[in-house]
């Protein structure tokens, strides 16, 4: 790696770190100067230079058409859930899962970990999962059930699930910044952060600390994104949902949780309803490449599926 008017030694460290000119050129110069303990002007000049290297590379629709074609996606387990999103959750982007209690989110996203371990024939991308916890839900025993019940193995699929309890937001931040290293290492393709608005809600109470929590919620979100594109994954975070106060001006009782800032962030919002018994409603919204249309699905013992088998009809 060569970056004129850098210091070799500086570019030594940084190549020993594992960083190259496309992780330089989308790394921030905060994370480059805590990180790698350089001074924050010359990791802003480390960045400056390394997107000049790689210079504006233009692509035509066409070659973006077949780009993002070739991009994984890992299925949901419903075909009709996967037809919404246009073939399951996307990599290189943040999928936002909000809803109420008990709407299905935290199913999903077991499912998620045991789907993306799949061949890539099957719908997976056949590569391990991150699970970050921040409400202790995590639950091994449903992903043996729902592993089981696809005759799957099952000693396998726990194996290639790491898990993270984030205690807090400032503990959620410490586990995002070590990602880096652990995705590369595991063969991390799906990260899971369940629920990302949790801490913050609890908090950064009042009107006073909002401005510090959007910034926040910003940094974070930011860092997802970043991670997804790097290196190549999928990231799924869910959402709670909180009543409107302006339901009356806006007609809409409920809204996910987290507020306008954050609103802008996700690639792919879905927004999960409980329906009859075991289905749920799930609705695609502002997504930049799929209409808005709904989904029907159903959380039954053997996870996500599109029709239910009659022994699913215990409730
Ligand atoms: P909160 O985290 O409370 O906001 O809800 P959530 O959206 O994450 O809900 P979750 O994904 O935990 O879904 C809960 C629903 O899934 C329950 O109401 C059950 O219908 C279903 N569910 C959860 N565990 C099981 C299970 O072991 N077997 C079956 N059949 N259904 C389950
Ligand atoms: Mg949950």
């Amino acid at each position: 790696m060569q970056l004129r008017g850098i210091d070799k030694d500086i570019i030594a460290k940084l190549e020993e770190a594992g960083y190259t000119l496309e992780s330089l050129a989308i790394s921030s110069s905060e994370e480059l100067s805590d990180k790698e303990d350089i001074e924050s002007e010359i990791a802003k000049k480390i960045i400056e230079k390394a997107q000049a290297s790689l210079g504006i590379q233009p692509i035509s629709a066409m070659k973006f058409l077949e780009l993002e074609s070739k991009r994984g996606r890992i299925t949901t387990s419903s075909n009709e859930l996967d037809s919404v999103l246009g073939g399951g959750i996307w990599t290189q982007e943040l999928t936002e899962i909000a809803g109420g209690f008990g709407s299905g989110k935290t199913q999903l996203c077991f499912q998620l970990c045991i789907n993306v371990q799949l061949p890539e024939d099957e719908g997976g991308l056949n590569g391990n999962a991150f699970f970050i916890d921040t409400e202790r839900t995590f639950s091994p025993r449903r992903i043996v059930e729902m592993a089981s019940y696809r005759e799957l193995d099952v000693e396998k699929i726990l194996n290639n699930i790491y898990i993270g309890s984030a205690l807090n937001t400032n503990h959620l931040f410490s586990i995002i910044e070590q990602l880096d290293s652990i995705i590369e290492e595991k063969n991390i393709r799906l990260l899971v952060v369940d629920s990302f608005a949790s801490h913050f809600r609890s908090e950064y109470i009042g009107k006073k600390r909002l401005v510090e929590r959007q910034q926040r919620i910003m940094q974070i979100a930011e860092k997802l994104i970043v991670l997804a594109v790097k290196h190549d994954i999928a990231v799924a975070v869910t959402n709670q949902i909180i009543a409107n106060v302006d339901e009356f001006l806006f007609g809409s009782p409920e809204e996910p949780a987290l507020g306008f800032a954050w609103a802008h962030r996700p690639q792919q919002r879905l927004f999960f309803r409980k329906s009859r018994g075991s289905s749920r409603i799930a609705r695609l919204f502002d997504s930049s490449r799929m209409p808005e249309r709904e989904a029907l699905f159903y959380v039954t013992e053997r996870g996500i599926t599109d029709a239910p088998l009659p022994s699913d009809f215990y409730e």
